[in-house]
């Protein structure tokens, strides 16, 4: 016997029941995205890998840990993307739209994690990215439009945290007032973070230690170092939130894992989720960006949602119903073998009827079962009685006690199933 091959480690295949959660999930994203004027962008799913050693940080965690990285039979050195802004600022340098460029995105990023639940090495990301304004303004739009997004798909247990990073002078000056306070306190420090204090400094924000997370916090704050600009920029975010009623925590220990952050940061987390795996959408502004990757320079902003974190916090708040409803409507059983089956479901879905049908000339009563199992709302049946009258016979699959089902001639069928179904 031939092996049989397992999808990869950390990766799924998304499938049944299943497919209808994503594609409900996608297509909220897709509309909502429009209405806040964005279009949709496809970039490719590999990049010469200097796009994310430049874009995220060759020192970051993902560039040297978790990046796939291959050459390809030509010499060439490419990644596949463990992200999504990177490609976007990427494609936008080298087309040069009119800004303010406004692109959404779905997309796969592979990162090489240890495989858990909320963690994979294939994940997918919905996310918008905008380029072309540090328009405080744009903030706003940006995390309100996942806000939006995040209760129109149902979520209620969320919480945004917010921070600000200041641009490179600010945000460096901070860290040397940073490494100086922590100069004194090394060994109060992590195991780990004990010996890259001082090379990777902002890092120690991010631990989850109790070590590092009481001397930090009664450490220099972030926000409280930002020059006059940044400060000014960060305050007209948070009063155009809150004048929104939307309701965000000072987080200042949120610097995220990629170089490329300036300014606003956000991270929406769950509190449906456990801790480590709880973040379902973040982003920030990245004003350096573009210049980064050859361009002139452009601010930009964006955020990525994990699709699969999404659909866990979903679950976990008892939302399993897919948004969109993917049960056929009609269900066809022949068992004639004259194949009246192709000609109508043909004639139905011209019509606009989500048809479905059985195959291989099955027992009427194998086909109903299939037609139950089906979710349709109708079976029309064609049994060798109903041939020799010209008819078909449609019976309401929902009808709970009785079987309902009346014939019609096969010329009025079609206007007789528009009709039951309000179409
Ligand atoms: P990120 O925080 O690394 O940011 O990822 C965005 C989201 O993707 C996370 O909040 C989480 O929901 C999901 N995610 C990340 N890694 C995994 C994983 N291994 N398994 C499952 N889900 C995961 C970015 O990627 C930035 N590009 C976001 C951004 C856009 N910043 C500015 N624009």
């Amino acid at each position: 016997m031939s092996e049989v091959f397992q999808a990869p480690v950390g990766t799924h295949d998304v499938l049944g029941d299943e497919s209808a959660r994503w594609e409900g999930v996608i297509a909220t994203f897709a509309q909502l995205a429009y209405r806040y004027g964005f279009s949709m962008i496809v970039t490719p799913t590999f990049e010469d890998v200097g796009v994310f050693n430049r874009g995220i940080g060759e020192k970051s965690e993902v560039a040297t840990k978790e990046m796939y990285v291959f050459e390809d039979r030509g010499g060439r050195s490419y990644a596949l993307r463990p992200e999504g802004t990177a490609p976007v600022v990427r494609a936008f340098v080298q087309h040069n739209p009119t800004p303010p460029f406004k692109a959404w995105y779905f997309t796969p990023a592979f990162r090489y994690e240890r495989p858990q639940k909320g963690r994979y090495r294939e994940h997918h990301q919905l996310g918008a990215e905008v380029l072309g304004s540090e328009d405080p303004a744009i903030d706003i739009e940006v995390i309100s439009l996942l806000n939006d997004y995040f209760r129109a798909v149902g979520l209620k247990r969320f919480r945004i945290l917010i921070n600000s990073m200041g641009h490179d002078e600010c945000r460096l000056a901070y860290v040397e007032t940073l490494k100086a306070y922590l100069a004194a306190r090394v060994d109060s420090l992590c195991a780990e973070h004990q010996k890259v204090w001082d090379t990777n400094t902002l890092r120690l924000l991010d631990c989850k230690k109790s070590e590092c997370i009481s001397v930090t916090d009664a450490g220099p704050q972030l926000p409280d170092h930002l020059c006059a600009d940044c400060d000014a920029h960060f305050e007209k975010v948070k009063y155009g939130l809150d004048a929104l009623g939307i309701a965000c925590e000072r987080a200042p220990r949120l610097v995220r894992g990629f170089d490329y952050y300036t300014r606003t940061t956000f991270e929406f987390v769950s509190d449906a989720l456990d801790g480590a795996q709880n973040a379902i959408g973040g982003g920030g502004r990245y004003d350096k960006l573009a210049e980064q990757l050859g361009g002139s320079p452009t601010p930009g902003i964006g955020f990525g949602s994990g699709v699969e974190r999404l659909l866990l916090a979903l679950e976990a708040e008892g939302v399993t119903k897919p948004l969109i409803d993917r049960t056929p409507s009609v269900f066809v059983v022949d068992t004639t073998e004259d194949d009246v089956a192709t000609a109508l479901c043909y004639e139905l879905r011209a019509a606009g009827i989500a048809a479905v049908r059985a195959y291989d000339n099955r027992s009427m009563k194998a086909q109903m079962k299939v037609a139950d199992k089906s979710g349709a709302r109708f079976a029309l049946l064609i049994g060798p009685q109903e041939l020799a009258a010209g008819e078909i016979t449609i019976r309401d699959l929902r009808s709970a006690e009785k079987v309902e089902q009346v014939s019609f001639p096969r010329s009025e069928v079609l206007a007789e199933v528009l009709l039951r179904l309000g179409k």
